[in-house]
């Protein structure tokens, strides 16, 4: 299974850019109070933790999941359902969503509306990659790693079938069918 992987992100090319990602929200958010992390599970669990790493200004981490319906579930392909809220109240708080991949954008848009309810200081995005040919709503993301081809990727927190979320690097698997 794992010689039909082709790397496509290096584990080098993410470390580098996280490092950059890192110091570029450490100094938008200077002197703000605590961040408020909230990562989107369970895809951007490895590249929060290493985001989180890098940060110097203090910060908090919350976790949030949401899974989006199947075809089967729902009329609405890009319906999405909470699993799982944040612990804490984030009204008056400076949040930064975590995600690990934006695809057609609908999860990271529910996930942006239903937060900015809330009242937080500020609501912005991180994304370590996104799927251009793919958006189907527009969605703003403040902080981006890589801007990929319309592939199926895995590794560093991203899986296929709940498989390949260890690989250190970000790999491409031939999607089925
Ligand atoms: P969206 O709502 O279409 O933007 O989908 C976002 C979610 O789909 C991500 O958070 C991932 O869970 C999943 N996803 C989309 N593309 C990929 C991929 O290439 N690999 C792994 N998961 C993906
Ligand atoms: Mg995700």
């Amino acid at each position: 299974m794992s010689d039909e992987l082709q790397t496509l992100i290096t584990e080098e090319d993410i470390a580098d850019r996280a490092d950059r990602l890192a110091a570029t929200i450490s100094s938008d958010y200077a002197d703000k109070g605590d961040l408020v992390l909230v990562g989107v599970l369970k895809g951007s669990f490895i590249f929060l933790a290493d985001l989180a790493r890098r940060l110097t200004i203090p910060h908090r981490i919350e976790f949030i999941a949401v899974t989006s319906y199947g075809d089967s579930e729902s009329t609405d392909p890009g319906a999405v359902r909470l699993l799982m809220d944040v612990r804490h109240d984030i009204a008056d708080q400076h949040v930064l969503v975590v995600e690990d991949i934006v695809d057609t954008g609908h999860t990271l848009a529910y996930l942006m509306k239903l937060l900015r309810a809330r009242g937080p200081a500020s609501l912005n995005a991180c994304t370590l990659l996104r799927k251009p040919d793919r958006s189907e709503v527009d969605v703003d993301v403040a902080y981006l790693g890589f801007d990929i081809p319309d592939v199926w990727v895995v590794g560093y927190g991203l899986d296929f079938a709940e498989r390949h979320r260890t690989l250190p690097s970000i790999c491409v698997i031939p999607q089925p069918g």
